[in-house]
């Protein structure tokens, strides 16, 4: 998820390395490192935090400074806290292999099991030093090198972009791909490997795009790629042809629309290796520890903010629909103060991004000290949030830099699904409706990317309304916070006042603000009140309101109705606010960018609010 660096060639590597790992800067991390041969034996300096700290660490360790091949990572963790022993470069135990890696190992725990029979010790909670000490065991015995890494990679299932050293072959790098970008620049008499292009361009145009289940080896000043099947490939050398920023944004406009258009990706890392199909079960290592005392929990409070706060809605939702357990919502802020009543039995779920939201950790630590089970749904991996609470799912969405919550939202609701559907399988939930949950929820990112292409289309229709400054947002059930969560987006990146309401609310006061050409929203996808939403839109056309419909693919009629409409492919209601909140993100995001606005650092808004 997060940075690679490698260099082989004739100048120090370390002043590459270093170079390479602050242009990755851009992309969030939480620790870096490298290594390289030095005297005989695998060097390496790593450390949490800045690459500043890295560059102070480097300073102690001289041998670095005079190797001509290293490999450096920056990390944003998945599995294991931000710490010094989880950061990359990891060593075999035996001291022979060195590794950095992205991505994520979904089968570590079985392999690193196999791993410890053979007598393999283990130095951090990564998935990724597994692979390491995979690759030592088999070059152990093989006494070969490339061997060793391809045999290795056969028996990993999950996503990797890697860069490995073998302290016995110090001339050599060997590089692989899959899911996880990989990039080899060819330089003169140098190459230099990274996971983003940012980190080669100071070096060389002339770069090779490694494919996916592909491996690059690197002897000194030759190259050759070959599959992980041993087949040797040919890779035309292409040109980059992009400036740092473009890079950075990767052909993006705007962080935010990069995040919007990266939830397919970040949803199926969110559900790697969480969705059992064979045995029909969701698997959670993180709450694994507290299984039986959840299954016996009465009733779940969610407490977040913002953002965070409607996926907290959704989740009460899922929770009591699909696993039939009371739950319910409160602002963090609140909660806090209010001195809340936890009964014996009382879970609190605490949902973050950044998992540092003040407000958030005090309503955590209240519902703690008040005797709750304290669990959090979080993207950073151990920052404040994750640290206090008894068990938590991390996201896996990677980092997320535009102010405006998009992908974490997602990913937050696809973690509530799957603990909603984890309880109620356990509770009464027949193998046969999990089944069909799991097979709509692994659907999803598919179905997202045909939503993303309606893209345009969303900007043409924004385009004639961007200039109204007040709208409303409506829906009904699951999608009653999709419309809190659309009006919020809109608020926040475009400065236009906007409400979301649950859709019959409407009649019960905000209707007296509809007027002629007021833009509002209905979230109305096929449902079980989908003719009562009909209804809400022909009160609003009667007062000349401009109607936008989010409806299901398929649903001609609601033309009849709408000035415009954004369709969403068919799934199960719970899952529908994954798929309809996508047209409203995009929708804030063109009103945003037609108005003229900072999109990625909106005004008076921090990414992280760590105040009260
Ligand atoms: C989202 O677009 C917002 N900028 C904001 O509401 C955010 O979701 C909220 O501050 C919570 O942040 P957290 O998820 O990091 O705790
Ligand atoms: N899964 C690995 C870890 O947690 C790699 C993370 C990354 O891609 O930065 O260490």
């Amino acid at each position: 998820m997060c940075g690679i660096v490698g260099y082989i060639g004739h100048r120090k590597a370390q002043d590459i390395l270093v170079e390479g790992l602050k242009r990755l800067e851009y992309r969030g991390y939480d620790s870096a490192g490298v290594c390289a041969v030095a005297d005989g034996a695998l060097v390496t300096a790593k450390c949490p935090g800045r690459i500043a700290n890295l560059e102070e660490r480097l300073a102690e360790v001289p041998a670095i400074g005079q190797a001509t091949l290293g490999i450096a990572h920056t990390r944003w963790a998945t599995h294991g806290s931000p710490t010094e022993a989880n950061a990359h470069p990891h060593l075999s135990d035996d001291g022979r292999i060195a590794l950095v890696h992205n991505g994520i190992i979904e089968n570590y725990l079985p392999l690193k099991q196999w791993l410890q029979s053979k007598g393999r010790t283990f130095a951090s909670q990564t998935d990724s030093e597994v692979l390491s000490n995979l690759i030592a065991e088999f070059y152990a015995s093989s006494g070969d090198f490339v061997e060793a890494v391809r045999t290795a990679l056969h028996e990993v299932t999950g996503t990797y972009g890697i860069a490995v050293l073998c302290r016995d072959e110090p001339d050599r790098i060997v590089a692989a791909r899959r899911g996880s970008p990989l990039i080899v620049g060819i330089g003169q008499d140098e190459y230099i490997i990274a996971s983003d292009a940012s980190a080669i361009v100071a070096h060389t145009a002339n770069v090779v795009y490694l494919h996916d289940n592909e491996m690059a080896v690197i002897d000194g000043d030759q190259m050759r790629t070959i599959t992980i099947d041993n087949v040797p490939t040919t890779r035309e050398v292409e040109l980059i042809e992009y400036s740092l920023e473009e890079i950075a944004l990767d052909g993006f406009d705007h962080f935010m629309l990069k995040e919007i258009f990266e939830q397919p990706q970040s949803i199926r890392d969110c559900l790697r290796g969480r969705l059992n199909m064979r045995e029909s079960r969701v698997q959670l290592g993180g709450i694994e520890s507290v299984a039986r005392e959840l299954v016996k929990t009465r009733r779940f409070i969610f407490t977040a903010c913002g953002t965070a706060w409607h996926a907290g809605l959704i989740g009460e939702f899922l929770f009591e629909d699909l696993a039939r357990i009371p739950a319910e919502t409160e602002y963090a802020s609140e909660f806090r103060y209010r001195n809340p009543i936890i009964e014996d039995g009382t879970a609190v779920i605490a949902i973050s991004q950044s998992g540092e939201t003040a407000d958030t950790l005090a309503a955590l630590r209240e519902a703690r000290d008040k005797g709750a089970l304290a669990l959090g749904i979080v993207n950073a991996v151990g920052s404040t949030i994750a640290r206090e609470t008894d068990a938590g799912v991390y996201l896996h969405a990677g980092p997320e830099i535009g102010v405006a919550s998009t992908k974490a939202f997602t990913c937050q609701v696809a973690v509530e699904t799957m603990l909603a559907l984890y309880l109620g399988r356990r509770k009464f939930m027949s193998q046969e409706i999990m089944t069909r949950f799991m097979e709509a929820l692994a659907a999803i990112p598919g179905q997202i990317e045909t939503v993303l292409a309606q893209s345009d289309m969303i900007r043409d229709v924004v385009s004639r309304v961007a200039d109204r400054e007040n709208w409303l947002f409506l829906g009904r059930g699951y999608n009653y916070p999709v419309a809190l969560e659309g009006a919020l987006k809109l608020k926040e990146i475009s400065y236009i006042h906007a409400e979301g309401l649950p859709a019959a609310e409407m009649k019960h006061g905000p209707i007296a603000l509809i007027h002629k050409g007021m833009p509002v929203v209905f979230i109305a996808p096929r449902c079980g009140v989908y003719d009562k939403i009909i209804s809400n839109i022909e009160e609003v056309r009667a007062r000349g309101g401009y109607v936008i419909a989010v409806a299901t693919e398929g649903n001609k009629e609601i033309r009849r109705y709408a000035d415009a409409v954004f369709y969403v492919p068919d799934c199960p209601q719970a899952l529908q606010p994954l798929l309809t909140v996508i047209p409203l993100q995009l929708l804030a995001y063109q009103a945003a960018v037609l108005r003229g606005c900072n999109v990625d650092k909106p005004r008076n808004l921090a990414k992280s609010v760590t105040v009260e």
